[in-house]
């Protein structure tokens, strides 16, 4: 309970409290009271790929969890808990240093590389609404001469994250790899598909207890624009949903569990056969949250486009244009604040 008296985001200089800045029009809440009890978003046990069976199963499983939900928890993915607890506890006392020391990293300037800021959501006909979250953002690509551009302080948090990437760009290997076969593409496609280096990405959310959740939003509502995103979020705190036939689903924290979502890239690349979903965070009254995003992205001039032998022109058409990584970028920070249409830019014509 101190803790949501003494919050103070980096962008201001007094306690954090919910004033109408971050207020969101009544029919932008997110009507707590409906969340739908039927759905849940899939839960995967790697494990279950040790036999030739098994194997097969699992790329059922995977393939669609991809079409469904764009979602799907994953357990027994190789990654020690040691390390994903190491990872959680850096992040969450960095959110946690003076604020002070996090205003150093304070920039709405996306070029910057490694940066804490605010997320808004644009509202017509009124000033935009602040969500009830901070986000801290770094790159992860070369871990080695990225150390120095990491926060000195937390003291651990060099360290944990640098383990923590290792282990997660491992399993995200073998993440690619399953869902390339689950396409009916050789193992290794997506990730050459993808480009060398990738666009490795973090993103840290701090979700403050909120005096009322029923106001506001810790996340609005998006879909993530890399090709794949590895989540990790705070034990027993509920607080991610994703939007399926209409209705928010809680994706519910299960113990050791990463949170796989895929992104933009990857409905392009798949035709539309794989889905990226829109997912939005909710604040609740009593527990802090925190989640801690790993994104894998494509080169920025890598061209990306309905993967060749997944299209045909009577049954599968191609519904996307092909684009550089970097256009679709552009297009993406054009619309900030909304980030709701991207990918429909680049439909073809029907
Ligand atoms: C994100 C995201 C959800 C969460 O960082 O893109 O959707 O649970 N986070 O915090
Ligand atoms: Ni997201």
């Amino acid at each position: 309970m101190d803790q949501m008296q003494s919050f103070q985001m980096a962008n201001s200089a007094i306690p954090l409290s919910l004033t109408s800045k971050f207020i969101l029009p009544e029919d932008k809440r997110p009507q707590l009271a409906q969340i739908s009890s039927l759905a849940s978003v899939p839960v995967i046990d790697l494990n279950d790929n040790g036999s030739k069976n098994g194997h097969y199963l699992l790329l059922q499983k995977i393939s669609q969890a991809c079409e469904e939900y764009g979602f799907f928890q994953i357990i027994n993915h190789g990654v020690p808990q040691e390390v994903c607890d190491r990872m959680m506890t850096a992040i969450t006392d960095f959110f946690e240093l003076p604020p002070e020391e996090r205003a150093e990293f304070v920039t709405e300037d996306h070029t910057k590389q490694v940066k804490v800021f605010h997320y808004n959501l644009k509202v017509e006909g009124q000033e935009k609404v602040s969500m009830w979250s901070e986000t801290f953002s770094h790159p992860w690509h070369r871990v080695e001469d990225l150390a120095r551009l990491l926060p000195r302080n937390p003291p651990e948090y060099r360290e944990a994250f640098g383990e923590y990437a290792k282990e997660v760009g491992t399993l995200i290997t073998s993440l690619f790899s399953l869902i390339s076969e689950a396409l009916g593409l050789e193992k290794d496609f997506l990730q050459k598909r993808l480009g060398d280096p990738p666009e490795l990405r973090t993103q840290a959310n701090y979700y403050p207890p909120c005096p009322n959740p029923d106001l506001t939003l810790g996340l609005a509502i998006h879909t993530d624009v890399p090709a794949l995103t590895v989540l990790q979020q705070s034990a027993g705190v509920t607080g991610l949903q994703v939007l399926k036939d209409g209705e928010w689903v809680a994706v519910d924290p299960i113990p050791n569990a990463f949170v796989i979502n895929l992104g933009d890239q990857m409905q392009v690349l798949s035709n539309g056969r794989f889905k990226s979903v829109h997912h939005r965070a909710v604040t609740n009254k009593t527990q802090l949250r925190v989640s801690f995003a790993m994104f894998y992205a494509p080169n920025l001039d890598t061209v990306i486009g309905p993967i060749e032998d997944l299209i045909d022109e009577v049954e599968h058409p191609p519904i996307y244009r092909s684009y550089r990584y970097a256009e679709f970028l552009q297009e993406f920070f054009r619309q900030e604040g909304t980030r709701r249409m991207v990918k429909e830019v680049f439909q073809l014509p029907k």
